[in-house]
């Protein structure tokens, strides 16, 4: 990938480029909660974006995307947004620099990617944070990783439509090897987790439906405006913190759907804090355990899954599996399976023939690899 976009570089704006890169992400637990004030586990993977850039001296973006053949330019007024959508993330990221203060210019820019498209990995906080990254570096702005993240998020709000939490462009900026994160959503507090399953005899993997999920338009902002319905009901700033019991007590004052969508989210914080607890006594069968009350949470109450993803959960529990559950924001996307070692094998084969032969394509498996977050390429 890197050759090629370095290539691709040369032949269209010349020579002298930096190449820069920033991975997607897997989540162990704590979905939909970054956006409720909660915990989230994420790590970065070993699949992102590579972008190539080089600044023009000019006050235009000139931007290639190799996956899709498809060139943009672009001004950096808030006037000048561009058609296309994947053009919309740099340019976001180019405004939220530049509402903060930051002082940037044009630049030439060739990017590809390998986190698949709507699989719920978080490609585009993967561009998001790789031009972030990469201008602060470039024009020696010099802010924080955190904020980094804010700039991906903001992004996702004011120009592409998803009133997204910070999880995706947090674990994209500050992954590390070999690591996960627990992020307290409301203090913004987080710690680095070391994570290698297979020293229990466990692996961490994805099984991808390719059912795409469109988080863009209103499924997943109508959940978040639940939570702050909710929130509001019971006085309160988000859901973290709420009770079960304060929610059965306010329970008549709100609607069946809010009803359950705020049960999710207040049993899928206690789970994070479980399986945090689980992971120091290395007691994996209670992770897995909580994973598949996450995933039937999503499905019934949360109401973010789809049949194939049901249907992918379901052969994990007959297969064995440990954990298996919907990851990422839902309505299609990925599995997240924590398979013991010897069972691997029989899994992959089993998940593969029957999702084959029920939807008629095969589901896609990739080995979690848990690497760094946002870095230059040399
Ligand atoms: C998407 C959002 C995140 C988070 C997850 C669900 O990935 O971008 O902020 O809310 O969904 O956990």
């Amino acid at each position: 990938m890197k050759n090629r976009v370095s290539q691709k570089f040369v032949e269209l704006y010349g020579e002298g480029a930096t190449l820069y890169t920033s991975p997607g992400r897997i989540n162990l637990i704590g979905e939909h909660t970054d956006y409720n004030g909660g915990f989230v586990f994420p790590g970065a993977v070993d699949k992102g974006i590579v972008a190539a850039i080089l600044l023009n001296g000019t006050d235009k973006v000139r931007a290639f995307a190799l996956d899709l053949n498809e060139s943009a330019e672009f001004g950096l007024n808030e006037q000048d947004k561009p058609a296309q959508s994947w053009a919309c993330y740099i340019f976001g990221v180019c405004r939220e620099i530049i509402k903060r203060g930051g002082v940037i210019g044009g630049f030439d820019t060739v990017f590809a990617g390998d986190v698949p498209l709507g699989a719920g990995m978080s490609s585009s906080a993967a561009l998001e944070s790789t031009f972030a990254f990469a201008l602060n570096q470039l024009y020696n702005l010099g802010i924080e990783k955190f904020e980094l993240a804010r700039i991906g998020q903001s992004t996702e709000h004011n120009y592409c439509g998803v009133k997204c939490g910070i999880m995706d462009q947090f674990a994209s900026v500050h992954g590390k090897a070999g690591h996960l994160m627990r992020l307290d959503c409301r203090s913004m507090e987080y710690s680095y987790f070391p994570f290698d399953p297979t020293k229990h005899g466990y692996r961490l993997m994805l099984v991808n439906s390719c059912v795409k999920h469109e988080l863009v338009g209103s499924p997943y902002n109508d959940r978040r405006a639940s939570c702050e319905r909710v929130a509001a009901v019971l006085g309160q700033e988000f859901l973290r913190g709420a009770t079960m019991e304060q929610l059965e007590s306010i329970k008549d004052q709100i609607s069946e759907e809010d009803y359950l969508r705020a049960r999710y989210v207040i049993g899928e914080e206690q789970r994070v804090l479980d399986v945090c607890d689980a992971l120091e006594r290395d007691d994996y069968q209670t992770v897995g355990e909580r994973m598949y009350q996450t995933h039937w949470g999503m499905s019934r109450d949360y109401e973010v899954s789809c049949e194939e993803l049901d249907f992918l959960v379901t052969i994990a529990e007959q297969c064995g599996v440990t954990g298996s559950r919907i990851m990422g924001g839902g309505f299609g996307g990925c599995t997240i399976n924590l398979v013991k070692e010897e069972l691997y094998d029989n899994f992959v084969k089993t998940v593969t023939e029957q999702f084959a032969e029920k939807y008629g394509h095969k589901p896609e498996i990739y080995p979690v690899v848990i690497s760094d977050g946002s870095r230059i390429l040399l």
